[in-house]
């Protein structure tokens, strides 16, 4: 059995994610899990909050709330969220677990004692005016490399280019504004990120065929540049305390750096599973040694994430001396925008995952998210083009379909699958060309390319929907009912392969695609994916079999409908920076 370990990028816990995060994650990464489950591969699909770093602890701050509870409360609201939209992790953790405490000290002590830690001077932004040393965040300034004036003091949010707050132009504190900064005397412990750029490309150049050249671009851009040492500690309450063993008691109050512990936390995570399961070492199996050496390892995230996940956490693992596993395959994605402009959590600008539940159910904007997902490009989203989608793909053609076939098939036909006469050559026809498109949809969906994928999909349907006006059962039925009762056999034999292959992308829908044919509880687990031989699974319903039409299953949107949302939710103008 083939075993596949899949990680979605970590969400910040603070505040409710956009759907600009949602597709490029946590969703693409839900679709293939779920769609390795229906093929029936061992998987285990790992998420978490990401609950660390300065910015949370001043939102907590701001809040005028413990930060601990304020994250819990993050938690919870982005758990159930998740649950809303379908999100089938195994576990969504939380890296202020103990386990990720136990982890990434584990994996700090092995690179302390393996010589790549060490203790350096640094010079530090201070601001006398906020009276505290500031985080790389939380010093703001324009971007030496690009010009971007909102450049982070860790990042180029512009150009995604790492960098040190005394890099920045222009320097000023993002707590108050003030422009006093001065750089201080400050000890912290280094990661010699310098001593693995062999390493690492020889590595990156190893996947190059398999992960996306925007994932090897940004990788190797990084390494091209030259990989400085990384600091990897903090002047923050919130974290994972340095203990006294590492760097000889000099780092008393400080902790971990949210990008050290964070990408620990997919494998703390999966402890977290293991514990809460009773599962003992199953985590382990997932993740070291020779016991996982037949686990393939799929990560995704957006661009902004690829270096952390292609040198950060890569070099954290190599210099750890132990055979922790490495990512296989790294599915890196573009932006999505908001009708031209960015989505942006500070200016609340776009859509958010509560508030895009109250417009539509989760499998419309799964499957449309996804249809448009942001993969070899920066992809925009509109209000008319989302309507487009929703009413031609889903209401128009698989919804119109599914209700076509079952109420003639109640209406003419005693609501039983028809078993008179026997397939000739137009279904011959529609079977050698399901064949090749449900091995290429199987194919795409492999390798997550979820655009292709969806493409595919829709073309599936389409041409369910061509069969059907060809073969007319509603005008044979007149003439020759054994003839009608052909088609529309064909017709609720397609129903059925449908609800199996939309499973992944909208799992409500297929379960109920699948009730209004075959009362089969798959409630829990996956609808498995369907054999890849056509003529079989097309002649799989038994004649006489009841059926069980769904209510209307695809309700369109109208044009009021988009005007008013485009009015709650704001266009081009309203919040653009
Ligand atoms: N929280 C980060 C973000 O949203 C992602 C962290 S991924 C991990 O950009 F690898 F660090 F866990
Ligand atoms: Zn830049």
């Amino acid at each position: 059995m083939k075993r596949i370990l899949i990680t979605s990028a970590l969400p910040y816990v603070a505040g409710v994610k956009h759907l600009g995060n949602l597709v490029g994650s946590m969703l693409p990464s839900d679709v293939f899990a779920r769609f390795c489950r229906a093929r029936g591969h061992d998987t285990l699909f790992i998420c978490a909050t990401d609950e660390h770093g300065a910015p949370v602890e001043l939102a907590a701050l701001e809040a005028g709330k413990p930060v601990a509870e304020y994250c819990a409360h993050w938690y919870g609201v982005q758990k159930e969220l998740g649950d809303r939209f379908g999100l089938s992790f195994d576990n969504f953790g939380r890296s202020s677990s103990v386990q990720n405490h136990e982890l990434t000290l584990h994996f700090a002590r092995q690179l302390w004692k393996n010589g790549f830690l060490e203790l350096r001077t640094t010079k530090q932004a201070y601001s006398p005016t906020d009276g505290r040393f500031l985080p790389d965040r939380y010093v703001i300034g324009t971007c030496p490399h690009c010009n971007y004036d909102r450049a982070r003091g860790d990042q180029c949010e512009n150009c995604t280019r790492v960098l040190d707050p005394v890099d920045l132009k222009n320097p000023r504190s993002a707590v108050s504004g003030a422009q006093d900064i001065e750089i201080r005397d400050a000890t912290h412990l280094f990661l010699k990120q310098s001593e693995f750029v062999e390493k690492l490309r020889a590595w990156i150049d190893s996947h190059k065929s398999e992960w996306p050249q925007l994932v090897t671009s940004i990788a190797l851009k990084w390494l091209d540049e030259g990989l400085k040492d990384r600091g990897i500690t903090r002047d923050l309450e919130w974290g994972i305390p340095v203990p006294d063993d590492i760097g000889g008691g000099k780092l008393k109050g400080k902790v971990f750096y949210v990008w050290f512990d964070a990408p620990i936390e997919y494998i703390a995570a999966t402890k977290e599973w293991a514990d809460n399961n009773n599962r003992g070492d199953a985590w382990k199996h997932w993740w070291y040694g020779d016991e996982a050496k037949d686990v393939t390892y799929w990560e995704f995230m957006g661009k902004d994430n690829v270096p952390f996940h292609t040198v950060g956490f890569p070099v954290t693992i190599m210099a750890s001396d132990e055979p922790w596993k490495l990512v296989d395959r790294l599915k890196g994605f573009n932006w999505l925008n908001y009708d031209g402009g960015k989505f942006s959590t500070s200016g609340k600008r776009g859509i958010f995952m509560d508030k895009a539940l109250e417009v539509s159910p989760a499998d419309y904007w799964r499957y449309y998210l996804i249809a448009n997902a942001p993969e070899s490009n920066d992809s925009n989203f509109t209000w008319e083009q989302y309507a487009g989608t929703i009413n031609k793909d889903l209401a128009d053609v698989l919804g119109n379909f599914v209700n076509r076939v079952t109420k003639f098939c109640v209406a003419r036909f005693d609501g039983k699958v028809p078993g008179e006469g026997s397939y000739g050559d137009e279904e011959k026809a529609l079977i050698a060309e399901l064949d090749r498109r449900n091995q290429q949809y199987t194919d795409y969906l492999e390798q997550a390319e979820f655009r292709k994928a969806m493409g595919e999909l829709r073309a599936i349907w389409v041409a369910g929907n061509e069969y059907l006006t060809r073969a007319a059962p509603w005008t044979l039925i007149k003439t020759d009912r054994a003839k009608a009762a052909v088609g529309v056999r064909m017709g609720l034999n397609l129903v059925h392969l449908f609800a199996h292959l939309v499973w992944p992308v909208m799992p409500e829908m297929a379960k109920k695609i699948h009730e209004a044919i075959q009362p089969i509880g798959y409630d829990n687990g996956a609808i498995p994916w369907p054999g890849m031989n056509m003529a079989e699974e097309l002649d799989q319903l038994e004649a006489g079999m009841p059926i069980n039409p769904p209510d209307v299953l695809i309700a369109k949107i109208t044009d009021e409908q988009v005007e008013e949302w485009k009015m709650k939710f704001g266009g081009a103008d309203a919040g653009a920076p």
